[in-house]
């Protein structure tokens, strides 16, 4: 083997760890408390952030090492420039790519385990890891949310009309709740109410919700998308990466989305663009998705090409328009009632 691979694997194995140390960084907030302390010894880093101090201490190390933090004087650290950028809350953070990465080990673990028998334990697989599920959110929310303001909503003229209705907009399967929260803040005179699943994502979105000011216009509740649970007729019924993982109740989700929606009101599908052609994958830019459909296999779910939905939009007598974005990665399928 030359030793040009050799120098490539390592530099990428040293890829993965870098990441993994961001991640104990994010998830413990000790990037958020070393910038709010300006400079500090691992002892004192611990303490403010209510962390072991011997975890800390080998921490630090590791994150010196990976240049996440600069020592200004013998044992005292700062956040260099590249570990400022895994703060969580700046804009543009490096944080998701940390998320990522730690889900993907989980994964890709979970993945080999259980690829002899073909189990696959379904939505609970996210949940194993404790340190993960309170993050998953703020992770799509990182990579989503101002793609979401600057590219769908004025390229998608349907969420202007139902603004100038002030309607009703309900989002199933909506993880924290950045879709209604980023839609309340383009789209005024909007209302909404989020459903998912996962009781972590409804304490989140409703307390983003509530900080961002917006609490009486977009709300959240638990529940199954299954069963919609919401009297009020939609003017705009949204999923976001949450149709692959109901695909095979699709039949029903397809019957409830027709029945709830206001006879001129929309659908709106966004999904991952599932290449037709297998050699797109290995652009740069979707190897990550094709990753993340054998991760979406061990939890029950498969990526969706656009042309799939659009059957089901036809299927229960709705006709669609499909919009790509993101150099044609991501799908958005919008489907309304046949006039
Ligand atoms: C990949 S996440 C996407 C979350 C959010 N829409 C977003 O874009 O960030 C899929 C979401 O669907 C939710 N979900 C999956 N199946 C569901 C079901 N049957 N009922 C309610 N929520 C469900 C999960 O809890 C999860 O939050």
């Amino acid at each position: 083997m030359s030793i040009e691979i050799r120098q490539e694997i390592m530099r990428r194995t040293q890829g993965a760890l870098f990441l993994n140390i961001a991640y104990i960084g994010i998830v413990n907030h000790l990037f958020t408390v070393l910038q709010k302390l300006g400079s500090a010894t691992a002892a004192e880093l611990a303490s403010e952030s209510d962390m072991d101090a011997a975890y800390v201490n080998r921490w630090c190390d590791s994150a010196y090492a990976f240049e996440l933090l600069d020592e200004v004087e013998a044992g005292l650290f700062t956040l260099s420039e590249l570990g400022g950028q895994f703060l969580p809350d700046i804009p543009g953070s490096l944080m998701p790519f940390a998320v990522n990465a730690v889900l993907g080990a989980h994964m890709a673990e979970r993945a080999a385990e259980l690829m002899p028998s073909g189990e696959r334990p379904g939505e609970r697989v996210l949940a194993e890891r404790k340190t993960v599920l309170p993050w998953f959110g703020p992770m799509l929310e990182g990579m989503f949310g101002p793609f979401l303001e600057s590219d769908i909503i004025p390229n998608v003229p349907a969420y202007q009309e139902v603004d100038a209705r002030q309607g009703l907009a309900v989002d199933l399967g909506c993880g924290n709740g950045w879709y209604l929260r980023g839609l309340a803040k383009r789209l005024p005179n909007l209302r909404g109410i989020g459903l998912d699943g996962f009781d972590e994502n409804i304490r989140q979105a409703s307390e983003l919700a509530e900080q961002a000011g917006i609490a009486d216009r977009v709300s959240f509740k638990p529940g199954d998308i299954n069963h919609f649970g919401i009297t009020e007729q939609a003017d705009l019924i949204a999923m976001n990466r949450a149709l692959h993982h109901v695909w095979d109740q699709k039949e029903n989700v397809f019957r409830i989305m027709k029945e709830h929606l206001k006879p001129d009101g929309v659908v709106i599908i966004w999904e991952p663009n599932w290449p037709e052609q297998r050699s797109l994958l290995r652009e740069p830019g979707r190897r990550g998705m094709a990753f993340q459909n054998l991760s979406e296999h061990v939890q029950g779910n498969h990526f969706l090409r656009p042309d799939e939905i659009v059957g089901e939009f036809e299927r229960v007598g709705m006709q669609a328009e499909v919009y790509l974005f993101g150099d044609d990665r991501e799908a958005v399928v919008v489907g309304r009632n046949r006039v």
